[in-house]
């Protein structure tokens, strides 16, 4: 069945060695999937004070997360932990109470860093926050480390195992996904 995956990546940075990876699992991945890239720079700070009035960006990045059968998060590691910017994404996704759009799509985590331990810390914080808004996470790991080393200078993907990894990785979120839908589909039909 065709899949709506939203993507956010977690650096905003033009070069994100994360959005290029993540890119590629877009190139990638089985035909029924297809990406739309969900931008979270200008969402404001969440205020609960500013809730009943929410800003246009919060509208849209809510929207276009309710549009889609599930998410993959690109991100780096930033101090051990998610970037700042991403988790005030999930902040804004997960409210209003009740109704936040990201919970209970199935999603899956990728990080990466110019490290040697591929944002292990950032990749297991944010596996945190998605377990409590009830996200069935892909199970499979995916730690990139030293990214920079794995393009070339137009920022192709030169790296081979890499690129076998990157599919595989995407070939098991498919059907993760699926399995997922098709798992809850049966539960609200009995
Ligand atoms: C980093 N970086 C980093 N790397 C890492 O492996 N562990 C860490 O805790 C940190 N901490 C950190 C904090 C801040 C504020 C910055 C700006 C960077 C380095 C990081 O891996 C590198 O900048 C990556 O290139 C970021 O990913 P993108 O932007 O290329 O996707």
């Amino acid at each position: 069945m065709n899949r709506t995956v939203a993507v956010i990546v977690g650096s905003l940075r033009k070069g994100s060695w994360n959005r290029k990876l993540a890119e590629a699992i877009a190139t990638l991945s089985p035909p029924n999937l297809r990406f739309e890239f969900v931008e979270i720079g200008d969402l404001p700070f969440y205020d609960e004070d500013i809730e009943a009035s929410a800003p246009l960006p919060w509208v849209r990045f809510r929207n276009q997360i309710r549009s889609a059968d599930a998410v993959l998060f690109a991100t780096p590691e930033y101090n051990r932990s998610v970037p700042g910017v991403l988790k005030n994404a999930i902040d804004v996704g997960s409210r209003p109470y009740a109704q936040g759009a990201l919970a209970g799509k199935p999603a899956a985590v990728i990080s990466a860093s110019i490290g040697a331990i591929g944002g292990f810390g950032a990749n297991h914080h944010l596996r945190q926050s998605l377990a409590f808004l009830g996200m069935p996470t892909l199970p499979a790991e995916a730690y990139i480390g030293t990214a920079q080393n794995l393009f070339d200078e137009k920022g192709a993907l030169t790296n081979e195992a890499t690129r076998g990894f990157l599919t595989g990785f995407a070939q098991s979120f498919a059907t993760w996904i699926e399995t997922q839908l098709g798992a809850n589909a049966s539960v609200r039909a009995a």
